[in-house]
């Protein structure tokens, strides 16, 4: 049987490790440079994977998992709408075109379960371009409030 090289599907429980793998290394690297382990990306990917009821994507290369796309859905006033909860492709596959299956995946998904709005937070500034691409617009009602 020949595999297509590259693929997008559904993520499941057996993604775990290649996730975290992708995981860590993504937001280990430039702009986050957060200090993720295996053990603790591990937690994370599980976390998605669990919490999200099938609404997670994976993109494979030969079959290996090596990025991803969650998206949480919830209830509005005016009807259900989605919030992307973490995309990402491993470093060393980025800017291939890869980021743009999972997020044409994601853009199916909003059409077939009718969400009204999709909404992505991103601390990559360096993101503009990636979102317009799939026609998202900087949101002007939204801020961001952290406490630590
Ligand atoms: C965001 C991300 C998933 C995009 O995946 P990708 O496979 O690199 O995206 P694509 O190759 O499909 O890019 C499509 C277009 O988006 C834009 N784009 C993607 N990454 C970009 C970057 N780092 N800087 C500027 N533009 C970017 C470009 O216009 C690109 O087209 P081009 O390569 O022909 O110029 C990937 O950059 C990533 O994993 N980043 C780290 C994690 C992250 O920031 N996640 C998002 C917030 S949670």
């Amino acid at each position: 049987m020949t595999r297509k090289p590259i693929a997008v599907r559904k993520a499941v429980d057996s993604d775990e490790s290649a996730l975290a793998l992708v995981y860590r290394t993504a937001f280990s690297a430039e702009p986050y440079k957060e200090k993720w382990t295996d053990a603790t990306a591990r937690l994370r990917v599980r976390q998605l994977i669990q919490s999200i009821d099938g609404k997670g994507w994976v993109v494979t290369l030969y079959g290996h998992p090596v990025g991803f796309a969650f998206l949480q859905m919830k209830e509005g006033f005016n009807g259900r709408y989605g919030e992307l909860v973490e995309t990402a492709v491993h470093p060393y596959l980025q800017r291939q075109g890869m980021g743009s299956l999972l997020f044409q995946e994601v853009l199916k998904f909003k059409k077939k379960a009718k969400l009204h709005t999709l909404y992505g937070v991103t601390l990559n500034r360096k993101l503009g371009s990636f979102f317009k691409k799939f026609g998202f617009k900087p949101s002007s009602r939204a801020k961001i409030w952290s406490k630590t």
